[in-house]
């Protein structure tokens, strides 16, 4: 540093406009007021660094840049050509140096220079801030896995200090997060913890289940705003799921009847109806994509009028990643389950007799889907729909309604 600063003191001395006579100057003892404040600015913006002096009478002040031994400027000349840099100064006691725009360049010493002989100087020093920044190409870009598999979602930025990286889900979900330190303390056994935020790089999520799926949000901060982000999507395929409120009806020759199953997969799955093997033409699939989960309503409606139309039901979802099927069973309404059933809508006449098959008891409900539409969400359900009973015909027997 020493053999820098004599380097451009000789610099300095060989542009030193030599206007003023010696007597002149030994007259004066010009000092500092203070130490020049050093500056943070973040890049971009103007930096402004100030050096007060008093007693200059006729002596000089200097702008440098120390590490490229540069002079910025002489009393209210600028010197460099660097069309960034100004200089004012007030009443000959503060100087200021101006520097537009500022570069990461800028970042270093300047020195406020007397020329008296010795030379008086100090110095501050100028940092220059960046805001973080993420570097797509080193960062993971939306991602599908199997359930099962591990995922390392990797994040990088750059920025000025280097930018910290927080991991968060969405809507500031829970993580299903391990902590991967190898040498684990605790008899060494690895558990998944729910996590709000992991601070780090690379975010590893082991045996990926349905809960892992949705948007992981990758967050780069470093004091200086704006803090930036980048959205990765995490789609984990699983196998189809499938839910029914009811798996056990009792019915009565005749009586019209919609049995529904719902099933949730990703990737969509192909859903169908079997009895006793047979394909069922004529169903229902409402599907419907939350989330990359794929759900399908599928619903039959049946009218058992024989003996082979009783039994079980089999409503089945298939795809890439495994096949899940539920049974209902229909059986022929007693006499002994009557009584439990009861009339709930008298004005449409309508019916349900619904056995759970976790009670074991019959309940009767009203038809209306609208109503059940508020348990279909993670339910199935098995609907009978009693019409007209006591008008059912014989001609209408003869049309099974499939
Ligand atoms: C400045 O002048 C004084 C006398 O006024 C003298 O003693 C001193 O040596 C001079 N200083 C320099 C650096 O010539
Ligand atoms: C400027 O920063 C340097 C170290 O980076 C420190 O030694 C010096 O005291 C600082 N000056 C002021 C005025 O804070
Ligand atoms: C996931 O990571 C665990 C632990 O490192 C390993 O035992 C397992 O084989 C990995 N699973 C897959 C599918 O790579
Ligand atoms: C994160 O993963 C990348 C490669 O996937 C690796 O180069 C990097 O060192 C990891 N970072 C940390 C902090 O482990
Ligand atoms: C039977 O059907 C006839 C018309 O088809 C209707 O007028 C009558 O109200 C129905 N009876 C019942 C009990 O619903």
């Amino acid at each position: 540093m020493k053999k820098v600063l004599v380097h451009v003191l000789l610099i300095l001395q060989s542009v030193w406009p030599g206007s003023t006579t010696f007597s002149e100057l030994n007259n004066s003892d010009p000092k500092f007021s203070g130490p020049i404040n050093n500056v943070t600015v973040p890049v971009g913006r103007d930096a402004l660094l100030t050096c007060i002096v008093h007693d200059l009478v006729s002596y000089k002040v200097a702008w440098l840049r120390v590490d490229t031994q540069t002079i910025l400027s002489i009393q209210n000349h600028v010197i460099t050509k660097n069309h960034r840099i100004g200089i004012s100064h007030t009443e000959h006691r503060i100087w200021q140096l101006r520097i537009r725009d500022v570069h990461e360049s800028d970042r270093g010493w300047y020195m406020c220079q007397i020329n008296t002989d010795p030379m008086k100087s100090q110095m501050g020093y100028l940092d220059v801030v960046v805001p973080p920044d993420i570097v797509d190409y080193q960062t993971s870009q939306d991602v599908v896995r199997a359930s099962g598999q591990n995922v390392t979602l990797t994040c990088t930025a750059t920025g000025v200090p280097p930018p910290t990286i927080t991991w968060r889900r969405e809507e500031n979900a829970p993580m299903l997060w391990m902590p991967d330190n190898v040498n684990g303390d605790d008899d060494g056994e690895k558990k998944e913890r729910e996590v709000y935020s992991v601070e780090s790089q690379n975010l590893t999520l082991w045996q990926l289940q349905r809960e892992h799926m949705g948007a992981y949000l990758c967050i780069a901060s470093n004091g200086v705003p704006p803090t930036v982000s980048k959205r990765i999507m995490l789609v984990v395929n699983f196998a189809p799921t499938i839910w029914t409120r009811y798996d056990t009806i009792y019915v009565g020759v005749g009586q019209k009847l919609t049995l529904e199953c719902i099933s949730e997969s990703q990737p969509a799955s192909i859903n169908f109806w079997l009895k006793d093997k047979e394909l069922l033409q004529g169903g229902t699939y409402d599907a419907r994509t939350v989330d990359h989960v794929h759900r399908i309503v599928m619903r039959i409606t049946v009218r058992p009028l024989t003996k082979h139309d009783f039994g079980e039901y089999k409503c089945i979802a298939k795809n890439a990643l495994g096949e899940t099927e539920r049974s209902i069973t229909v059986h022929h309404k007693a006499k002994k389950h009557v009584q439990h059933s009861h009339q709930t809508s008298s004005r449409d006449n309508q019916f349900i007799v619904i056995e759970d098959i976790r009670q074991r008891l019959l309940f009767a409900l009203t038809t209306t889907f609208k109503i059940l539409a508020k348990y279909t969400h993670y339910y199935a359900i098995a609907v009978l729909t009693l019409m007209h009973t006591k008008n059912v015909t014989e001609s209408q027997r003869r049309v099974p309604p499939l």
